[in-house]
């Protein structure tokens, strides 16, 4: 459909053209002496409009009642011009052959249904407009992630997804356990069947790893080591966080862009960060127009405005310092209250950016050392350290980053300071024994992208199957 009507004329340049579309049906009327049938294949959010008349061959099928929303049909037919005023083209069709029947009870009928409703049917979702729209837009800005990265000379890494480290240190992982093949048929629930001892602890020593394993929190450390051999890399993958965060903002699975920069320090991290946002939201809407509009219409009325201008626009930048004594200036009440030293928190971050600056992307930097993580490198007044964050408008931190600490003495204080196992980062350890350099990385949670791009409220409806406390299914 999107070859067809997608075109600068929208199709007329195939007017005379004999097509064929293949898709699922979105409304179906019958007329006395014509149907006109939406037929919607995904490859963008306009639907075909199919004009039959019972001369077509497979009418039958459409005569009985046998086609219904839903249905996957096939139909071929000459391309003319639309006699409505929706759309420039349509298709008379010749034939139509019904490929799946729909039962009378699929739950995605015309009506508006609510995004609430349609998360308990995530594998039908994709078939309405808003999340075919969002499919298309993440997978745009994926691959204009890939795309900025290539083109300024940053080589894509994978990451580990099972690991033996909490890069972030805050204990949200998910540990990663066996099951013992031959007990598994057994076993009544897969607990049964992980390796344990007599006291009913798990066996780590027969297990597969033979110690704890977790799944990946940030890939920033592994980053870090081909950064320190290959200049600037970027990893692109799914990260998993046990936090128990009922939000709109927080999944338990989602996906992570780390760039790491070498030979860079906090302002080139920074300057990074702003180059990539905005390349990928110039990137959508230059290439996304149609879906762009539907938000702009259905989801966030001005999100286009909003956008272009963040795409233009130079960022605010201040230190946590300044942005503390802001908030206290604020004349807000805000629920957490706010003094040097705290976290900031979603309504803090929103205030700052909404209010304060209305509306513009805001970078904080230089945080205390206590709200952050080991490996962070320490500014010289002892008591922050290099650390930045970008804060959006309705999402909050969309970006957490930092120079990363390249001293070897001060690393290891740092961790001994936190009670860190020295030894278990002895290979972290290893890259400041050995060529150390500075160097800065961020992470990007992909999915509050696709929120900030796409205008949807809640994170669950940014990912195709969203992870949460208490759910987990599809
Ligand atoms: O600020 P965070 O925790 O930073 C790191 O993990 C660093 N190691 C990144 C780095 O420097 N390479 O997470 C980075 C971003 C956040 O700004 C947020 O956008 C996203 O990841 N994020 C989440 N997104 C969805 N659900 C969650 N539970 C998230 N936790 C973090
Ligand atoms: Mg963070």
């Amino acid at each position: 459909i999107v070859d067809v009507k997608g075109g600068p004329n929208e199709g007329l340049d195939r007017v005379g053209q004999m097509i064929v579309v293949a898709g699922w049906v979105r409304t179906l009327r019958a007329q006395s002496s014509v149907t006109f049938i939406e037929v919607n294949d995904g490859s963008c959010l306009s639907n075909m409009q199919c004009v039959m008349t019972s001369d077509a061959e497979g009418y039958d099928q459409v005569k009985s009642g046998l086609i219904t929303t839903g249905a996957s049909i096939w139909i071929q037919g000459n391309v003319v011009p639309s006699q409505g005023s929706k759309q420039k083209v349509e298709l008379k069709v010749n034939k139509i052959v019904l490929v799946g029947k729909s039962d009378p009870s699929y739950p995605i009928q015309k009506k508006r249904v609510s995004r609430e409703f349609l998360r308990t049917k995530a594998h039908l979702r994709p078939r309405t407009n808003t999340f075919g729209a969002v499919a298309r837009v993440r997978n745009a800005l994926a691959y204009a992630t890939h795309k900025f990265f290539q083109e300024n000379g940053f080589i894509w890494i994978s990451s580990p997804i099972i690991t033996a480290s909490d890069c972030e240190g805050a204990g949200e992982q998910f540990c990663v356990t066996t099951l013992i093949p031959s007990s598994r048929e057994a076993a009544e629930s897969p607990v049964d069947a992980i390796p344990k001892t007599k006291d009913g602890l798990i066996d780590w020593s027969q297990d597969f790893f033979e110690k704890p394993a977790f799944l990946t929190v940030s890939g920033q450390l592994n980053a870090e080591t081909y950064a320190t051999a290959l200049s600037n890399v970027y990893t692109f993958g799914p990260t998993f966080r046990a936090e128990n965060s009922n939000t709109s903002r927080h999944l338990a699975e989602f996906w992570m862009i780390e760039p790491e920069l070498a030979f860079a320090d906090l302002k080139d991290d920074m300057a990074c960060a702003t180059a990539y946002l905005q390349y990928v939201v110039r990137y959508i809407l230059d290439n996304c127009k149609e879906d762009m509009d539907f938000f702009n219409t259905w989801i966030e009325k001005g999100i286009i405005d909003r956008l272009s201008t963040v795409a233009e626009r130079d960022f605010v930048q201040l230190s946590y310092t300044d942005a503390i004594e802001l908030l206290i200036k604020a004349k807000k009440k805000f629920e957490f209250p706010v003094k040097w030293g705290c976290d900031l928190q979603s309504e803090h971050e929103r205030y700052l950016t909404e209010e304060a600056f209305g509306g513009c992307p805001v970078i904080v930097s230089d945080y205390p050392k206590e709200i952050k993580a080991f490996y962070m490198r320490q500014n010289d007044d002892g008591r922050t350290v290099a650390a930045m964050d970008m804060l959006v408008p309705q999402i909050g931190e969309l970006i957490g980053g930092s120079q990363r600490e390249e001293r070897l003495e001060y690393l290891e204080g740092r961790l001994d300071e936190l009670k860190l196992n020295r030894d278990s980062y002895w290979w972290y350890l290893d890259l400041r024994h050995y060529g150390s350099v500075p160097h800065a990385g961020f992470g990007l949670g992909f999915e509050r992208l696709v929120q900030f791009a796409t205008g949807v409220e809640n994170i669950r409806d940014a990912i195709p199957f969203p992870r949460t406390p208490g759910s987990v299914e599809f």
